[in-house]
């Protein structure tokens, strides 16, 4: 009953992008999806993480109170955003999302939402980044949220540390399956970590274990070359896909073959037979995971959005009307 009841909820979510429609600005702001991608194209012909940071941006948005533009709010006298809580290290491309609002807003006031520039700039991204073997549509008309808080993003976004069921359980909780999971963390093969997200798995692993047993001894120790023990240098990065950190491709899974997964949440799908025979496909598999790559980054980016009246069409991204 109870697992009925939820399966109900989670496809009330999952249904809910059929508010949302593709071209939906066609009318009101043509050229904003262009716009978008101009922004995008120069930001990354500068900086290939940037790519890595947009797509990040929309899942930290879209995991926290759905895809609000929440992630975009700056802190206030009073209340602290999202983006000033622990999760946040790292989170970057603000300045982009800044800049084709910015433009959109000249071209357009008061028409395109901050939630919507932040989705079409993450598929911009994941179109680049896999040398145009990722392209999907964006159902867009999200509007965007007053409200950001650095408590919620504790609480919804997954720490690195989950296993496999903890990771399914919180990625069923916004409506996604186990398999979209799986999709999704695709995207870790690009971009960049710090070291706190992983050196538990280098040194003091358990009582019996050094190390993660799981991660192999090389890249272990690769890895310990980066990120000393006992230090605590909170600037060092190391790519999450070593072999090609910016390339958005099925690298990712053949990584967790060879037990070169970063974090424990990464590993753990090749360690657990309910997601092992995925990674297998995948790897194998590119342009079957590059459409199924898309069609979860819609899904994803369906998430308890808010539409129609609700929520409002935010003038600059960092702050509320
Ligand atoms: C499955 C659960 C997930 C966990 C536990 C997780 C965790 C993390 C962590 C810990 C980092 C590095 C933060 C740091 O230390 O700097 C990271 C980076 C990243 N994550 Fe995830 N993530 C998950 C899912 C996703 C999803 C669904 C996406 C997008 C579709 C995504 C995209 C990225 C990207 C692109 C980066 C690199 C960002 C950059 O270089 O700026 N992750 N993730
Ligand atoms: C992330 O949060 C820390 C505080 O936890 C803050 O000092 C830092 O400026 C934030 N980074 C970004 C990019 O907002
Ligand atoms: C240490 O970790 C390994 C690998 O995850 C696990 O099999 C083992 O049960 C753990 N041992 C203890 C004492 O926690």
């Amino acid at each position: 009953m109870v697992f009925l009841l939820m399966a109900l909820m989670m496809n009330m979510i999952g249904s809910s992008s059929s508010s949302l429609n593709v071209g939906f600005y066609g009318s009101t702001c043509p050229s904003v999806e262009a716009i978008v991608r101009k922004t995008v194209n120069t930001a990354i012909a500068q900086n290939r993480g940037i790519g890595a940071g947009l797509i990040r941006l929309h899942f930290h948005d879209c995991f926290v109170r759905g895809c609000d533009g929440s992630v975009l709010l700056d802190s206030t006298p009073g209340n602290t955003a999202e983006k000033d809580s622990p999760p946040n290290l790292s989170l970057r491309g603000f300045e982009v999302i800044d800049q084709a609002k910015a433009m959109i807003e000249a071209k357009c006031p008061q028409t395109v939402s901050c939630s919507d520039i932040l989705a079409f700039a993450a598929r911009d991204s994941a179109a680049i980044l896999s040398g145009g073997g990722i392209s999907y549509s964006v159902p867009s008309g999200r509007r965007d949220g007053t409200v950001s808080n650095q408590n919620e993003a504790l609480l919804n976004l997954p720490p690195p540390t989950l296993d496999v069921q903890q990771l399914q359980s919180s990625f069923s909780s916004k409506g996604l399956s186990l398999d979209e999971m799986v999709t999704l963390s695709g995207a870790h093969s690009i971009g960049v970590s710090h070291c706190s997200s992983f050196s538990n798995r280098l040194y003091s692993f358990n009582s019996t274990y050094p190390q993660d047993p799981s991660m192999d001894r090389g890249f272990a120790a690769f890895l310990k070359t980066k990120c000393p023990y006992g230090g605590n240098d909170a600037e060092t990065t190391v790519p999450l896909d070593v072999v090609s950190p910016n390339r958005l491709d099925v690298r990712y899974y053949k990584n967790l073959r060879n037990h070169k997964g970063l974090f424990t949440s990464d590993q753990s799908l090749w360690s657990d037979p309910s997601t092992a025979y995925m990674v297998k496909d995948y790897a194998n598999n590119r342009a079957g995971w590059a459409a199924k790559f898309g069609a979860a980054m819609v899904r994803m980016g369906s998430i308890q959005v808010l539409t129609g009246n609700h929520g409002e069409i935010r003038m600059n991204c960092m702050m509320v009307n």
